[in-house]
């Protein structure tokens, strides 16, 4: 267990925002999290983290932040058309897939180069390329921090969707996840459905060629946190009634689109990109140049001049199109 005190958050948050935590306490297995919460004064307030890349933090953190460190990943079951996987928390999350395609393992391939740590595919269930992590997790194992008490979800008590999960809203900040089983595939059928990846040429034929495509696709349009501080997609990509897409297509026909059973999804990144805010700025807080989704941290930005880019963007967008789109960043 390592454990410091008035801790600098600025390698635990990939945007690169200097921010402080009171305390700063890693793990490495379920029993140094259970002593953790054994000596945890009640009022103590507590963040739990994963590779921090889907965070601002607005304010230097007047409590404790928690961080897994529980690595391995074991054969828990298997037949011939499948194996369940049981993986530690505090796992990096494109370590794991490099290893289940090496493998030959289907499953979270579309998921390759996705940033953060295996805890976090289960409370954000990420998604890329056509594949949410929900598709493969079954079992998710998490420790109440309050009691210590643990308790086992199967998926459907998760209440997974976009970027959704029980994790999200019920049960914010109340669990640690300790480890997570992800179902995958022996003989995998390849998931090629996502727009970019169908109009391949060659198409990729085996799981190792759709990693490589994606990792290619997304070194070009995503920026490398090291070099440019960012979160990925800032924004959701909002669902609305048809009626408000048919609105909308009428006056941009090339409008990108995807029916989804609650409406149908527009991508927020090219309704930015419309708003001309692509490759843009304000103050040291930018729009990323390949992908107007992504904000980015220019420089030294502060949490504030974010937020104002981000308060701006959406009051563009609502001007433009009539639609309300929201941060997927979670704001501490
Ligand atoms: N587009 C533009 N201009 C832009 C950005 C996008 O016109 O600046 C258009 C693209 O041409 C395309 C459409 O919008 O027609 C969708 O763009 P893209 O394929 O890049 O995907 P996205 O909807 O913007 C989502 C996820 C990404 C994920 C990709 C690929 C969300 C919030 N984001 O982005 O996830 O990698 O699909 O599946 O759902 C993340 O969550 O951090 C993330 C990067």
């Amino acid at each position: 267990m390592v454990r410091y005190q008035d801790y600098s958050l600025l390698g635990h948050n990939t945007f690169g925002i200097s921010a402080k935590a009171k305390q700063y306490i890693e793990y490495s297995s379920e029993a140094e999290l259970a002593d953790i919460i054994r000596e945890m004064p009640s009022e103590e307030i507590l963040l739990h983290i994963g590779g921090g890349s889907n965070l601002l933090f607005t304010s230097d953190f007047e409590g404790t932040v928690l961080h897994s460190a529980i690595q391995g990943i074991e054969i828990v079951d298997e037949d011939e058309n499948a194996v369940l996987v049981r993986v530690g928390a505090g796992m990096v999350w494109d370590e794991f897939v490099a290893y289940a395609v090496q493998k030959g393992w289907g499953g979270v391939e579309n998921l390759s180069l996705i940033p953060g740590e295996v805890g976090a595919s289960a409370v954000q269930n990420i998604g890329a390329y056509g594949v949410e992590a929900k598709d493969v997790i079954t079992v998710v194992e998490a420790v109440e921090l309050r009691s210590g008490v643990k308790r086992i979800f199967g998926n459907a008590e998760c209440n997974y969707a976009y970027r959704q999960s029980i994790f999200k809203n019920a049960l914010k900040g109340a669990y640690a996840i300790t480890y997570v089983t992800y179902r995958l595939s022996k003989h995998p059928v390849l998931n090629l459905s996502y727009g970019g990846l169908s109009k391949c040429n060659p198409l990729p034929a085996t799981i190792a060629e759709v990693r490589q495509t994606i990792i290619d696709t997304r070194n070009a349009k995503l920026p490398d946190p090291k070099v440019l501080g960012n979160a990925g997609s800032f924004f959701m990509n909002p669902v609305v009634p048809r009626e408000v897409f048919e609105r909308i297509q009428k006056d941009y026909p090339d409008m990108p689109f995807y029916d989804v059973p609650d409406g149908v999804k527009i991508p927020a990144g090219w309704m930015i990109d419309q708003c001309g805010w692509k490759g843009k700025h304000l103050g040291r807080a930018g729009v990323h140049d390949k992908q107007a989704l992504v904000l980015v941290n220019l420089g030294g930005a502060t949490s504030d001049e974010i937020i104002t880019l981000c308060e701006t963007i959406c009051r563009d967008v609502q001007a433009k199109f009539g639609v309300s789109i929201h941060p997927e960043v979670n704001f501490i």
